[in-house]
């Protein structure tokens, strides 16, 4: 437990997005490393609230993806991209919380993220609700996420999708001179 959903490359859905584009969702392949590399190099150039601070190099994105599609491969990771016109604009993954502790391995913790061309068009919520899905289907009894208490538009979301808030580290990010409370929300399939 988990068990594999999708292999990779599959696709899951079709969406129509608000402003009349298409996207495609489906799970990640090998032939993504350029534009994965470029999907996060401009969030991190974008300064969104996430973690990660530092652009990565094609080296080290292959290293990722490649352990990722082993993941995925293995079922204990679910990952989808999203793809509008063939260019990647949004990725969410949900991978095991603690894999090193099996009595924790129904527990799963979810990432997501849209390029700024794709946000506001429901592309972040129709990528959440597939995520559950899976989730549910892969064998997760409970999937968290944490998020930046600054990140209002991620919480909304959250909270549409049926995530609760169930705890607050304070100041766990320091950014730019201030600290920033990170905020942990759950569902339980
Ligand atoms: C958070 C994120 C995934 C949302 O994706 P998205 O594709 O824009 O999401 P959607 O279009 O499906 O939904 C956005 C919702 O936020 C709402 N929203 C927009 N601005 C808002 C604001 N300032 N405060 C609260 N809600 C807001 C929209 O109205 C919409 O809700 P609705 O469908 O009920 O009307 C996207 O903004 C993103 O990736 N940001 C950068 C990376 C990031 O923050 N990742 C999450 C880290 S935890």
């Amino acid at each position: 437990m988990p068990m594999p959903v999708l292999r990779p490359g599959q696709t899951f859905k079709e969406v129509a997005l608000k402003d009349g584009r298409k996207a495609v969702l489906r799970a990640p392949t090998w032939q993504d490393l350029d534009d994965l590399l470029e999907f996060i190099n401009e969030l991190v150039e974008e300064r969104v609230d996430i973690l990660r601070t530092v652009k990565s190099s094609l080296k080290e994105e292959a290293e990722w993806l490649g352990e990722r599609l082993a993941s995925i491969e293995a079922g204990s990771l679910i990952a989808l991209v999203a793809e509008i016109g063939g260019r990647i604009v949004a990725s969410s993954e949900v991978g095991q919380w603690r894999p090193e502790y099996p009595g924790s391995n129904h527990v799963g913790i979810l990432g997501i993220a849209v390029l700024k061309n794709g946000r506001e068009v429901g592309l972040g919520t129709a990528l959440m609700e597939s995520m559950i899905r899976l989730s549910t289907q892969a064998g997760f009894k409970v999937v968290i996420l944490d998020t930046f208490a600054t990140n209002t538009v991620a919480q909304h979301l959250y909270r549409k999708v049926g995530f609760a808030e169930v705890g607050r580290i304070p100041k766990a990010i320091h950014r730019d001179g201030s600290y920033i409370d990170l905020i942990r929300f759950a569902i339980e399939m």
